[in-house]
């Protein structure tokens, strides 16, 4: 049975991880209103937290995008913790985006099943691991589901509310109107499948991508520019691979074809080669593209 909480008795969001995507959420979800607590095992990790969020919201009211007593009210409403015990213990909905790695994770929601109030909501933004995993070792399975923001959080709209098996419509319910009410778009996902959505659309195009240049039927450079002044992509396939990080790339294949075995899900002998070499994309100064 579930007791999932309705969307008018959120007040308070509990954001653990503040990497890339956490501190990001957290921001997102105190600019709109929402009282919100940070939780890091990282000292060091919650202090570039506080220092990126407080630079964005200065960059933004003095572009004029962002009033000052909305950034004020935004910053003040954030909480900064290394203590996961009292910041779950008055959480309304916890968004879990801890280090992507299924024994951190199930250690965080076991925890969460004890620590967090009856009626709390338990999500992860995990782009790889459906909630499923995850969802029994909080004793409350139906108050589990998967919300899936995407990078930066702060800019894209979309957010994939995926649910497992025993995920209660009242969870979906909340989470997706919960999602809304942080300005975003939700879809929902009604099984789990690898990639949910987006990775998914994304991993057919990259796939026919790497096919068209590994076959040298074109270039990398043609494809990419195919995309985007035939079909309007904002960058090609190439770039974006470039941009996410090949690593990360590779890393996506390599779950989801440990997961499907599909052979169209096999990881990319060319992206595995290059990160072999090292050439991790932007981040490292060269992928696809040389950025030096
Ligand atoms: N980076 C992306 O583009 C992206 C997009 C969508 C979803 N995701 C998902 O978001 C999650 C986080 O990804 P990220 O890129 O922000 O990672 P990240 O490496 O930038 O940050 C992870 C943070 O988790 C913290 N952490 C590790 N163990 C912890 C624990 N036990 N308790 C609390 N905090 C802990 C780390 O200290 C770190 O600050 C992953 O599940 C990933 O799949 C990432």
């Amino acid at each position: 049975m579930s007791t999932a909480t309705g969307i008018e008795n959120i007040s308070t969001i509990l954001v653990i991880g503040a990497g890339t995507m956490g501190r990001q959420i957290a921001m997102t979800a105190a600019l709109a209103g929402y009282s919100t607590t940070i939780q890091d095992i990282s000292e060091e990790g919650l202090a570039a937290a506080r220092t990126e969020l407080e630079t964005w919201a200065a960059s933004r009211v003095a572009k004029g995008k962002l009033g000052q007593d909305a950034a004020t009210a935004a910053l003040d409403a954030l909480a900064y913790s290394t203590d996961l015990d009292s910041a779950a213990s008055n959480a309304d909905f916890v968004i879990e985006a801890a280090t992507e790695r299924l024994d951190i994770k199930t250690q965080i929601f076991e925890k969460l099943g004890v620590l967090a109030p009856a009626h709390a909501i338990l999500a992860t933004n995990s782009s790889t691991l459906g909630s499923s995993k995850v969802a029994e070792a909080t004793g409350r399975p139906g108050q589990v589901c998967n919300m899936h923001f995407f990078n930066p959080a702060l800019v894209m709209k979309c957010v994939e509310v995926v649910r497992h098996e025993t995920t209660s419509d009242a969870t979906v319910d909340t989470t997706m109107e919960l999602a809304r009410r942080l300005g975003k778009e939700p879809v929902l996902i009604n099984r789990e499948i690898p990639g949910f959505i987006a990775n998914r659309l994304m991993g057919a195009i990259q796939r026919e991508a790497l096919f068209l240049a590994d076959s040298g039927i074109a270039s990398v450079q043609d494809i990419d520019t195919t995309a985007r002044t035939a079909l309007g992509h904002p960058m090609g396939p190439f770039a974006l691979m470039d941009m996410v990080g090949l690593d990360v790339i590779d890393f996506i294949a390599q779950a989801t074809y440990a997961e499907t075995g599909a052979a169209e899900d096999a990881p990319n002998e060319r992206v595995a080669a290059l990160v072999a070499e090292g050439k991790l994309g932007r981040k490292s100064g060269a992928g696809f593209y040389d950025y030096k």
